[in-house]
Parts: structure tokens; sequence; C-alpha cells
């Protein structure tokens, strides 16, 4: 059964001894204390270190200097950063109390002349302090699973999005990792395009994986057919943009809306030729121009059950042929200047 710990910190050999001597039979929520002792602002702050749950500080305030209480009252709240301890000031005589701002600034719990330290006013202070200090844990232990609970539904979510978007994909159980080097590279584009926020990287990334979750509404024979799609296919297979969009569109996440434009705009052409609305530059948004490069460049890298996979050299070759009437050609300087780093991306993530 753990104690609470008490750190006494007095140059004065006896008040150790009383103190003890006083709160000898204490308990509190059922757990009694456990004194550690100091005999100077130094050696207090040595223990600190170590000691990192001591519940309160029983604090001289005059010792080697006549502020060093007051330094060890820093050393918690400054360099600690430590703000649960419940500190306790005890001033030898009434002008040594420190003056209310410093009480405020630095936190000080509580303060007592020792003159006028009975035993119940001393037992009356620890207690105050340990139900502080208790209430201080229980919300930071509560925080702090919170953020392990918030960490785990943004994986969660991140991987649901993946498999969501591997599903797609080819409706047919597959080790392939397009889905996922897509957004890797969407994400390295973004990043380098610059003017969007982090927090919305994040999104973008995440949005890019369901760029294809239209293919869902694909009949299997024209999705996975072992050859070249004839004109009446490929209509077919091209309504998989608006059938991804109008899944996604009613969301109010904002991650799902992108997902939406995104499924909606990543076959349009800079020069007006894609589909399904022929938009035209930048009435393409950004983030669709940026999918749209990164899904083919991994597209023509990847065996496919119509086509086999193409070197780099050709697919870097076809698309800096394609710069200005398939993509925008400032995000391709973008990307020529990076292609190192995009095939590395690509061999991080093999099929
Ligand atoms: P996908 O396989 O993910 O390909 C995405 C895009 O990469 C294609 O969009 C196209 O721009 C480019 N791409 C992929 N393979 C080639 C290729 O061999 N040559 C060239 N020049 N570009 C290529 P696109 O054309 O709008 O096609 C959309 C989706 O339609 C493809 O997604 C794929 O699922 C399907 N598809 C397209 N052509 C065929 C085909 O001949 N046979 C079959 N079974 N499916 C096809
Ligand atoms: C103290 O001596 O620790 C208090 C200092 C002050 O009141 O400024
Ligand atoms: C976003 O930052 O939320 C979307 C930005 C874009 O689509 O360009
Ligand atoms: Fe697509």
């Amino acid at each position: 059964m753990s104690k609470w710990k008490i750190l006494i910190v007095e140059d004065d050999m006896d008040m150790h001894e009383v103190t003890k001597l006083t709160l000898k039979r204490f308990d509190y929520l059922g757990k009694k204390l456990e004194f550690i002792s100091a005999f100077s602002a130094k050696e207090a702050n040595e223990v600190l270190l170590v000691e990192t749950d001591i519940a309160v500080v029983l604090l001289d305030v005059v010792m080697e200097s006549d502020h060093a209480g007051l330094s060890v009252v820093k050393f918690i709240r400054e360099e600690l950063g430590n703000h649960n301890i419940q500190i306790i000031l005890r001033t030898g005589q009434p002008g040594q109390a420190p003056e209310g701002d410093v009480i405020r600034r630095y936190e000080i719990n509580d303060y007592q002349e020792k003159s006028e330290l009975t035993n119940q006013k001393l037992k009356t202070s620890v207690i105050t302090a340990l139900r502080t200090y208790n209430t201080l844990i229980k919300v930071q232990e509560q925080k702090n699973e919170l953020s392990k609970l918030n960490r785990e539904l943004e994986e969660s979510q991140e991987e649901v999005f993946y498999i969501l978007g591997e599903i797609a994909e080819s409706r047919t159980p597959t080790s392939g990792n397009h889905v996922k080097r897509v957004s890797e590279i969407v994400e390295f584009l973004a990043i380098k395009a610059g003017g969007v926020h982090d927090e919305d990287i994040k999104h973008i990334k995440r949005a890019s994986m369901l760029h294809d979750i239209g293919k869902l509404a694909i009949p299997e024979l024209v999705l996975n057919k072992p050859g070249k799609l004839d004109t009446g296919e490929f209509d077919v297979m091209k309504t998989h943009s608006d059938a991804g969009y109008k899944m996604l569109r009613n969301s109010s996440k904002d991650q799902l809306r992108i997902a939406s434009i995104i499924a909606r705009e990543h076959h349009e052409n800079y020069d007006g030729s894609g589909y399904p609305d022929g938009l035209k530059g930048e009435e393409i948004t950004l983030i669709s121009r940026i999918v749209s490069i990164a899904d083919v460049f991994d597209a023509l890298g990847t065996k496919r059950v119509y086509k086999e996979a193409w070197d780099y050299k050709d697919i870097v070759a076809y698309m800096k042929e394609q710069t200005g009437t398939k993509f925008d050609p400032g995000l391709m300087k973008i990307f020529s200047d990076s292609i190192d780093d995009i095939i590395g991306i690509c061999k991080r993530y093999p099929d």
C-alpha cells in the first residue's frame, strides 16, 4: 500500500522531529504518511528531482539564505513544472511571510508561522493539502486517459480509412499498398506545396485514401477485367468519381468532405480534358491536383489486372510529357525536384 510522501525542508533538526511526531498517527483516505527530510534548499531540490510523487512540501523560508525557501518553490513550479505538489511555507517570524503576489505567482498553497503551529493546525493544513493534491492527480490521470483514448481513436480512424480505400481498390483480397503509397505521396507533396495547415495535412492524407471509394459501385466484370476496357466499359468505370463523391458528400466531417471532393475530381485534367466535369486549372481543388499526380504515378508503377508495372524512367518521361495537359505544372515542378524522395516512399511500401 502506497503512502503520501511528505517532504520536510528545515535547517532546524528539532522541527523535523516535532513535525513527524505530530503527524505520526495521521492517515488520509486510508493511506499513511511517509516522511522525507531535507536540511537545505539544495538538498530539497536534489530530493525533488528523484522523488516525483511527493504530495506535500513543508518548507522553511530562511535556511542557507534568507530566501532559500522561495528558491525551492521556484524550482518546483518553474524548473520541474510541477503544479501538483502542495507547498506549505513555514516562517520563523511574522515578518518573513511572503507577500500576497508572491504567494499567487508561485502557487504557494498555505503558510504558517512556526510559533503558532499547534498540532491541530498542522494536521488541518496537511489534510487540506492532501485533498487538493489528490484531486489534481485524479484530474491529471483522467487527462492522460483521454489523450491516450484520443490517440487510439485517431489511429483506428486512419486504419479504417485505409481498409476502406483498399477494399474499394479491387474488392478482392490484396496485399497491395497502392492506397498507402498514394496517401504518403499526397502528404509529402501537400507539405512541399505549402499553404496547408498541419491539421489539414492529416485530414488530406486520410481523405486521399478514399479517392477510389466509388469503385465499390463498379460491377465486378468491369473492375477486374483482365484486359483493355472497351468504350462502354470505360464509361461505366468513369462513374466511380461521381459515385464516390455521392457516398461521402453528406458528411459533416471535414475530412470526409475533403474526401468527397477528391473522389469527384481526381481524374480531372489540368487542360480540362478529364472527367467527370472537365474542370480546368485552378477550378480543380489543389488537393485533387495533388492526388491525380500521386495516383497516376503509383498506378503506372504497379501491376494491374490489365497492365504490367512500368519502369520509373518511363513513368517520369510520360508524366513530363503530360505536364500542363494532364498535370498542374507548378506541382509537377515540385514533384520532379523530389522524385528521389517519392520513389523512396514507394520502396518503403512495396506490394
Ligand atoms: P487505376 O488503375 O488506379 O489507374 C489510375 C490512373 O492511372 C488512370 O486513370 C490513368 O490515368 C493512369 N493509368 C493507369 N494505367 C495506365 C496505363 O497503362 N497507361 C496510361 N497512359 N495511364 C494509366 P483512368 O485511365 O481514368 O482509369 C481509372 C481506372 O479505370 C483505373 O484506375 C482502373 O481501375 C480502370 N481502368 C482504366 N483502364 C483500364 C483497362 O484497360 N482495363 C481495366 N480492367 N481497368 C482499367
Ligand atoms: C521568502 O523569504 O521566501 C519570501 C520572499 C518574499 O516575500 O519576497
Ligand atoms: C483543406 O485544407 O482542408 C483543403 C485544402 C484543399 O483542398 O486545397
Ligand atoms: Fe480513380
